[in-house]
């Protein structure tokens, strides 16, 4: 295993007070600020989950956790980059590169890990119609913004998907859980795409890849507590007042509960629970694409 997790995005921002308010109401917190840099932290145990820099808006790029040692130095001469000392929040070694299409790549082992903080309660114990799992208790979630635990995936566009899909293949270990097609399966538009973990168990998609005119972003994830998490979340950003994107429903590729937001910046940020988890067991599974391949249910996307 080369790859432990994703575990931050990098991203640029014209106003840092702007990003960082619009993101504490969206449930990030304070990590550190260097210099020109903000770091913004989740509640689970990564040193930091987000950074943005001052200057012109920018998706700059995504932060790995390596799984060892030994697969940082297989990566670095796989890139044929130096290992050096982490600059970021909780230092450790690492190296950095770019994709062929100048996204940054980092990947970073031993760096020191956070304290997870309290989430707010305890987790939900639910009642459906045939199981009453929760009872003499009540349902009390509370109102403030989601406790986000962690990054979870990002979404790219892509002028040339398929090769971008083999390269991620190729180099970072990072294999298929759903493809989707334009009829013809032979012409892939999407790949959403998990890390190669073996037998463990891992996200449905920890990057997806979406063919485009030019690269680009969709959207940055972030895996709130649970379901009511991102329905609190969603009441606490509607009563501030900001831009809604899609939501609240559930995907079909990967089923999250999503819930869609945009940032000062104009990029979109997701909140998401309840995603599905594969190994290398699980067969690709292959789609043409259609409102089927974007939600199973919710309001429809904006502009289709
Ligand atoms: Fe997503």
């Amino acid at each position: 295993m080369l790859i432990d997790d994703i575990e931050y995005v990098i991203f640029r921002h014209p106003d840092l007070a702007a990003i960082r308010q619009f993101m504490l109401d969206y449930g990030l917190l304070d990590a550190v600020q260097q210099d020109d840099a903000l770091y913004l932290r989740s509640y689970g145990d990564a040193p930091f989950s987000y950074v943005t820099t001052q200057g012109d808006a920018a998706f700059v790029g995504m932060g790995f956790r390596v799984a060892s040692e030994d697969a940082l130095l297989q990566l670095a001469t796989r890139f044929g980059a130096d290992i050096t000392d982490c600059p970021h929040p909780g230092g450790g070694r690492y190296f950095h590169t770019t994709d062929p299409e100048g996204r940054r790549l980092e990947f970073v082992f031993g760096a020191r890990r956070l304290e997870p903080l309290p989430s707010g309660g305890e987790p939900i114990v639910w009642n459906d119609a045939h199981a009453k799992n929760r009872l003499g208790r009540y349902q009390r979630p509370g109102y403030g913004p989601s406790h986000i635990q962690r990054l979870g995936h990002l979404v790219v566009f892509s002028s040339c998907a398929q090769q971008m899909i083999e390269w991620y293949g190729q180099n970072l270990g990072l294999k298929p859980s759903e493809l989707i097609h334009d009829g013809n399966e032979a012409n892939v538009l999407a790949a959403f795409m998990h890390l190669d973990k073996g037998a463990e168990w891992t996200d449905h998609h920890t990057l997806a890849i979406v063919q485009a005119a030019a690269p680009g972003l969709d959207h940055v994830s972030f895996e709130c507590r649970d379901f009511d998490d991102v329905g609190t979340g969603h009441m606490l950003m509607q009563d501030k007042g900001y831009k809604h994107r899609w939501g609240i429903g559930r995907h079909f590729h990967g089923s999250q509960i999503f819930d869609y937001w945009t940032d000062p910046a104009g990029f979109h940020v997701e909140h998401y629970s309840d995603g599905d988890m594969v190994n290398a067991d699980t067969p690709t599974l292959r789609y043409p694409f259609g409102r089927d391949t974007l939600l199973q249910w919710g309001p429809p996307f904006p502009g289709l």
